[in-house]
């Protein structure tokens, strides 16, 4: 009797593990670098539209164009689930994308160095607008 209670025990363990592993700390390199993006934009979006908080903005601007440049060299998790013959185009239209998203950041900046801060305020509109359109093409589908 004891013997089948250890033996439901262990069995238990040896399923639920992986779960446990899977919801702790097992992110993917890229989803470290969206999550470094993440908390700069949204700090961005907050000061965005006051002057004299220009000089941390740059410096969030910096920290995303960062995780930006990292990502590129990633590749994301959606493309092992593709056909092999696709994954190639996959991943060269993924780094395109991510070319357009440093680019639309390089203008971000601009716009901070010289004390626009409505045009900046745009530009991070236009910053969302890529992010959501990049996460329906390369992100796998949320459940
Ligand atoms: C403002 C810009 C962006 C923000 C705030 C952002 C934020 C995030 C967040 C919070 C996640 C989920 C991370 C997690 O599950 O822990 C994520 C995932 C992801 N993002 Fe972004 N993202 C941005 C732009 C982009 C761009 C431009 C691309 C591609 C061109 C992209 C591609 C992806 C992909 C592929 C994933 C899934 C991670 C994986 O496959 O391993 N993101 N992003």
């Amino acid at each position: 009797m004891k013997l089948r209670l250890f033996l439901t025990a262990l069995l238990l363990t040896v399923i639920t593990c992986p779960l446990i592993r899977a919801e702790g700390g097992g992110a993917t390199p890229l989803e470290k670098e969206m999550k470094t993006m993440n908390k700069a934009f949204k700090q961005l979006k907050k000061q965005a539209a006051d002057a004299s908080q220009n000089a941390s903005s740059l410096t969030l601007v910096a920290q995303m164009a960062k995780a930006a440049d990292t990502a590129t060299s990633l590749v994301p998790a959606k493309a092992a689930d593709l056909p092999e013959k696709d994954r190639a185009a996959f991943t060269a239209s993924y780094q395109a994308k991510l070319k357009d998203f440093s680019a639309a950041l390089a203008k971000l900046e601009a716009a901070f160095k010289a004390g626009d801060n409505a045009g900046a305020t745009k530009l991070l509109t236009d910053l969302g607008n890529l992010e959501r359109a990049d996460h329906k093409e390369f992100r796998k589908p949320q459940d």
